[in-house]
């Protein structure tokens, strides 16, 4: 179906970027032929490094007339196969495009391009008192740009948002080679459909983004974060519908089941509080009135016992609340570390929490699949790897898409969905058919032939393969 990327091609890529921005087929294309998804490997041919929307634009237009399959790529940090070149042909990397163009201190907006590393973005609004909060665990080596493209969320989300709530404008470069601007500085614009926004978590498929336009707001003075044991993840479950009931909100609850905290304890060396609790909260409240902070403290440490937590554990400095988020941040990674796995991203309406979380135990026991969870217990969305762990690679093979499928059955049943921050991509393409009937699937492969209609742009993403 794709063309494969001939002399003529190479040469003309040479061109339109320079010979030094392109790693040609023998070059080493190694880690262009993975992200972080399993253990997945799917090489390019070529790999092209443009510096600006005009080289992108040039390089789709060589790629549409000539039927070959372009993947773009950024930090290449996807959970959900994203950034794999299924089909070979051009990996467009992004990586060059990294400047903050704009801080604008007085409509509280940045102006980036897509290859800036978040946390970058995020030190250097913070240092004129701003803050970008969306925080994806990956904020040290993820993008901007596929923060956009996945709609990262991350711990803050529940209280800031996801990613599509700061994204403002784009620039974005179709695979006809058509560069769009839609959206802007503006915080009301209803001129027409809101394209910027279908931009986020399109994973790639429909262009190219070479900008953004972020929201930023003023930085909130104080933080407090504790860290509260369970008995039981049904406990901890309840327990955070409850805070919620009794109106805190606060700026990030995360949920680490014994498994995940002991695999953080062997990857970093070094031991968490409470680890022997079977299940854990790292609640987290922000704002500008300390005092307000510490009633909202007092008062989740009330709902968390009543709930069954036998103590708690004030992070009083900054190194201690540094610590517990280094020690969480680390879990996906010593996750992975432990054993072939897959990762699912589940996530359900709050008030299921207790409910989805018995579901797992249930589903992992009888399944005979070791499931390790953890996540944004506060947004309803629990990362459940399945571990291969000691199970032949057969047993496994066989085991592994029944249990994902009740896994998402439930999950559904719950009012929920298939993943809530990581992703389709390649990973959950064929799942798509559980979460959709075939009418909306039918909606998303016509936006997609609108925007695409050679299907080159990050092919076999998203959308299920037919048969
Ligand atoms: C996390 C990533 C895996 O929450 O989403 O750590
Ligand atoms: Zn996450």
């Amino acid at each position: 179906m794709f063309k494969r990327v001939t002399p003529e091609i190479l040469q003309e890529l040479e061109q339109i970027v320079g010979k030094e921005n392109v790693i040609p087929p023998g070059g080493d294309l190694s880690a262009y032929s993975h992200d972080e998804t399993e253990d997945f490997v799917f090489p390019p041919e070529v790999v092209v490094k443009p510096q600006n929307a005009e080289e992108i634009s040039a390089i789709l237009r060589l790629a549409q007339s000539s039927s070959v399959a372009v993947t773009p790529q950024a930090a290449r940090t996807s959970l959900s196969g994203g950034a794999l070149p299924l089909y070979g042909g051009i990996a467009l990397s992004i990586e060059r495009m990294n400047r903050i163009l704009e801080v604008d201190q007085e409509n509280l907006f940045a102006v980036v391009e897509p290859g800036v590393i978040t946390q970058v973005l995020q030190e250097a609004v913070e240092e004129v008192g701003l803050f970008y909060p969306p925080d994806p665990s990956s904020r040290g080596s993820s993008t901007l740009g596929g923060n956009i493209a996945h709609c990262a969320g991350g711990p803050k989300a529940l209280k800031y948002g996801v990613t599509k709530d700061w994204v403002y404008g784009l620039e974005v470069v179709l695979p006809s080679g058509e560069i769009l601007r839609p959206g802007g500085k503006l915080l009301k614009n209803v001129a027409g459909y809101n394209l910027t926004q279908l931009f986020v978590g399109s994973e790639g498929t429909l262009g190219v983004v070479t900008k953004a336009i972020l929201k930023l707001i003023p930085k909130p003075t104080f933080s407090k974060t504790v860290l509260v044991p369970f008995p039981d993840p049904e406990s901890a479950a309840t327990a955070v519908t409850k805070i919620f009931q009794a109106k805190i909100i606060p700026c990030a609850c995360e949920y680490m089941e014994r498994a995940a905290v002991e695999a953080a304890e062997l990857r970093k060396g070094e031991k968490f509080p409470h680890s022997d609790a079977e299940a854990l909260l790292l609640i987290e409240v922000d704002g500008n009135d300390e005092g307000v902070l510490d009633r909202e403290i007092e008062k989740i440490a009330e709902v968390c016992m009543e709930c069954g937590a036998p103590d708690l554990f004030v992070a009083l400095d900054k190194e201690k609340r540094e610590f517990l988020w280094a020690m969480r941040r680390c879990i996906g990674e010593a996750v992975k570390k432990l054993s072939t796995y897959r990762e699912e991203d589940t996530v359900v309406p709050r008030i299921r929490l207790p409910e989805l979380v018995s579901a797992i135990r249930e589903i992992s026991n009888r399944h005979g699949i070791r499931a390790i969870s953890y996540g944004h217990i506060g947004d309803g969305n629990i990362h459940v790897n399945l571990l291969r762990g000691d199970l032949s690679k057969e047993a496994w093979d066989q085991k592994l898409d029944p249990a994902v499928r009740d896994l998402f059955e439930r999950t559904l049943a719950l009012g929920g969905q298939i993943t809530g921050e990581h992703g389709v991509g390649y990973v959950q393409r064929n799942y798509m058919s559980m979460a959709y009937p075939p009418e909306y699937l039918d909606v998303l492969r016509k936006m997609k032939l609108v925007f695409d209609p050679k299907g080159i742009l990050n092919p076999g993403k998203i959308l299920p393969v037919e048969g």
